[in-house]
């Protein structure tokens, strides 16, 4: 990664800053944040929708990813919106003092008093789910005198997912309106009728670490030609058009995503040109990048415990964090390029299995993974963790969430403490 070096010590540095050295100041397991290239990422977005919407565009920054007060900070100074799905994201973004009216709110099952939370606090949109969502908050709008912005979420029928995508009825998810069966037609048709919302868009979104950029072209035209359905038939007027996020990242030398301003440019062209084959205004158009944006500037840090040959079989190499901080190669099997930190000019000559402290045998960050020969104390360094690490961490066996370091131009500052067993215990009554 273009943020990561190795210093005169043969030592790996992020933002400029020995490796080795935070893991000495704040401890381990640590999350390292490059705050530049954070920046840098939410730029190359919004430089590219700029570029190619003429500014009829906007990226909000999908912030399940990672959020935490700093984050949603950044995301506002760097103009962008934020896509939050509970009242946690939410009540972060308030904290932050994130412009409300950017805010688009999320989820399948949006709560009552979510969706309450929504309202009060002035949020710009809400994505919709669902026909009862619809009511409840239909409902819940008008009695509190207000108009609610929504957008609804559709299911465009694309799994990005499958080697070549496919377009299939893809009824069975859990997020979303069917076009096949007439269920969005049926909540467009609710929604107009409704004094307590305004449907201003449709949303939609089709799988995460995506790497090609065809099934984002193919749910646009779904989308659009969805939009010019409901505008000629049912007099619906849609402004914003909202595409989700799912843009792959690289986290080994084997994935080769394509780039963001490649899509921008090839996903610009064919919404322009459906639209005039449609004879429809160019909406406005919304991306929600999380991944893409938190993951690649985000490293871990943790220390070796133990080395464990176990002859003819593997070498486990035991860390003092694990599923508790990472838990994605146990639930997805995701690869991540792993070294040591204090090494990382040497070459990698071992194939060891890195395994967490957690009482589970699942519990393995990398197996055969290549790393250099390391000892108990190494730090090790596991790359391209800023995303889906710290914001699916648990406290499985009572295990304390590490500390969020951010480094910028060689300082480094806390952005989230390390959780204490006081922490963990504050919420226990005898
Ligand atoms: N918008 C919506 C409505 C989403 O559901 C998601 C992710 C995003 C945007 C952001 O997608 P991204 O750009 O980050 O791919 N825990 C999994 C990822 C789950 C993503 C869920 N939705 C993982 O660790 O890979």
């Amino acid at each position: 990664a273009k943020n990561l070096n190795t210093n005169e010590l043969g030592h790996l540095t992020i933002g400029g800053i020995d490796s080795l050295q935070l893991a000495e100041q704040y401890g381990t397991p640590l999350y390292v944040m490059d705050e530049d290239l954070l920046r840098e990422n939410c730029r190359a977005f919004k430089g590219s929708i700029d570029k190619y919407y003429g500014g009829r565009g906007l990226v909000t920054y999908a912030s399940k990813a990672f959020c935490c007060k700093a984050v949603c900070k950044i995301a506002a100074q760097e103009g962008l919106g934020l896509d939050v799905v509970s009242a946690g994201e939410l009540y972060t973004a308030l904290q932050a003092g994130f412009p409300m009216q950017r805010v688009f709110f999320h989820g399948n099952n949006k709560t009552p008093v979510e969706l309450r939370q929504a309202l009060e606090n002035g949020v710009g949109y809400i994505v919709v789910d669902n026909l009862d969502e619809l009511r409840l908050l239909g409902t819940m709008a008008q009695a509190a005198g207000k108009v609610q912005d929504i957008l609804f979420r559709i299911k465009p029928g694309i799994d990005a997912h499958t080697h070549d995508f496919i377009r299939t009825g893809q009824i069975d998810s859990k997020f979303g309106l069917a076009l096949e069966n007439g269920e969005a037609e049926e909540a467009v048709r609710e929604a107009l009728a409704m004094p307590g919302v305004r449907l201003v868009g449709l949303h939609c979104h089709i799988g995460s670490q995506i790497f090609d950029i065809a099934p984002f072209e193919l749910a646009a035209q779904v989308m659009l030609d969805f939009i010019a359905k409901i505008g000629s038939e049912l007099g619906a007027e849609i402004e914003i058009l909202d595409l989700g996020g799912g843009f792959g990242i690289q986290y080994t030398s084997a994935d080769h995503p394509s780039s963001y301003d490649e899509y921008m440019r090839r996903v610009s062209s064919v919404i322009a040109a459906r639209c005039a084959q449609l004879g429809i205004d160019t909406p406005f158009v919304v991306i929600e990048p999380g991944r893409s944006i938190a993951g690649p500037a985000g490293i871990t840090l943790y220390t070796v415990g133990s080395v464990k040959h176990i002859e003819g079989v593997r070498t486990y190499v035991s860390v003092d964090g694990g599923m508790t901080d990472n838990p994605r190669y146990a639930l997805y099997q995701a690869s991540y390029d792993v070294l040591a930190a204090g090494k990382a000019a040497q070459p990698r000559t071992e194939t060891v299995t890195v395994a967490g402290k957690c009482c589970e045998s699942g519990d393995l960050i990398q197996e055969n993974t290549q790393i250099q020969p390391v000892q108990p104390g190494d730090v090790l360094a596991v790359l391209a963790t800023g995303a889906y690490n710290y914001s699916m961490a648990s406290n499985y066996n009572r295990i304390p969430r590490p500390a969020v370091v951010f480094v910028k131009d060689g300082q480094s500052r806390v952005a989230v403490r390390r959780e204490s067993l006081e922490d963990l215990l504050q919420n226990d009554l005898d």
